[in-house]
């Protein structure tokens, strides 16, 4: 399985992490190019290599770790995805500035936490994540939970939860064995349109809950 990362933040740099645990293969990038990931491909070892943007989008299975106001402009910079696993580990939540008035708006339940939701009008996220990706396989996961437990897919004598959704049947089971791969259980939510809204951050009723199977 050949894995590309796009995003080397809290998310892309600890999913390379949990990658290279397990053994598991792929190149990482971000916006400003491989030389500034060497320290982090250093620290995971020789399974985790650093490259281009574009190099890290031609993988077979391509995880999209960037934050939701910079991936329309990232996806739609790439060529075709011709049928390739894109993973949506997006949310739609922007960041607020502290001490803005976004930051004192007694409306968003989100200020404590310096994130505000963005109103996508009740599409799915990977719906527009989707359209911003013509011709890729988009399955939603890796997107639900704080990547540090991502650190611990076994806790409590069981294994961590990881939800994924999509529409395309054999996207879905490559995912789900990337899932399995890297020692978590992972639950099919279904479609895009039921399972990401579910499991996607800020609102959806399973994000952000822990579950174990034991
Ligand atoms: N943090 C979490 O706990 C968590 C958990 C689940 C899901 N998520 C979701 O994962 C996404 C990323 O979150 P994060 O916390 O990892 O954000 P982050 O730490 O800000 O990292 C964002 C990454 O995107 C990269 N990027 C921006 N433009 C790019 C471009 N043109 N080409 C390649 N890479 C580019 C940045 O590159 P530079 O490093 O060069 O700036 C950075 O490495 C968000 O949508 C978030 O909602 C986050």
């Amino acid at each position: 399985m050949n894995i590309g990362i796009i995003g080397s933040g809290a998310l892309g740099a600890n999913f390379a992490r949990i990658l290279a645990r397990n053994g598991l293969s792929a190149v990482i990038s971000n916006s400003r190019g491989p030389a500034s990931l060497q320290e982090l491909v250093r620290e995971l070892g020789p399974h985790i290599r650093a490259g281009t943007l574009e190099e890290a989008a031609r993988a077979d299975i391509v995880l999209a770790a960037i934050r939701w106001v910079d991936a329309e402009r990232v996806l739609r910079g790439l060529p075709h995805w011709r049928g390739r696993v894109l993973i949506d580990a997006t949310n739609p939540v922007e960041f607020i500035e502290p001490g803005s008035p976004d930051a004192q708006d007694p409306n968003n339940p989100l200020a404590a936490y310096g994130i505000k939701a963005v109103d996508l009008g009740g599409r799915p996220s990977s719906d527009i994540i989707r359209q911003c990706a013509p011709g890729a396989h988009v399955v939603k996961a890796f997107n639900h939970l704080d990547v540090n437990v991502l650190q611990q897919p076994e806790v409590a004598g069981g294994k961590r939860v990881l939800f994924y959704s999509g529409d395309d049947a054999a996207a879905k089971a490559q995912v789900r064995q990337l899932i399995e791969s890297t020692g978590f259980f992972p639950v099919d939510l279904g479609s895009l349109e039921v399972g990401g809204h579910l499991a996607s951050l800020p609102f959806g009723a399973l994000s952000a809950h822990h579950f174990v199977k034991l």
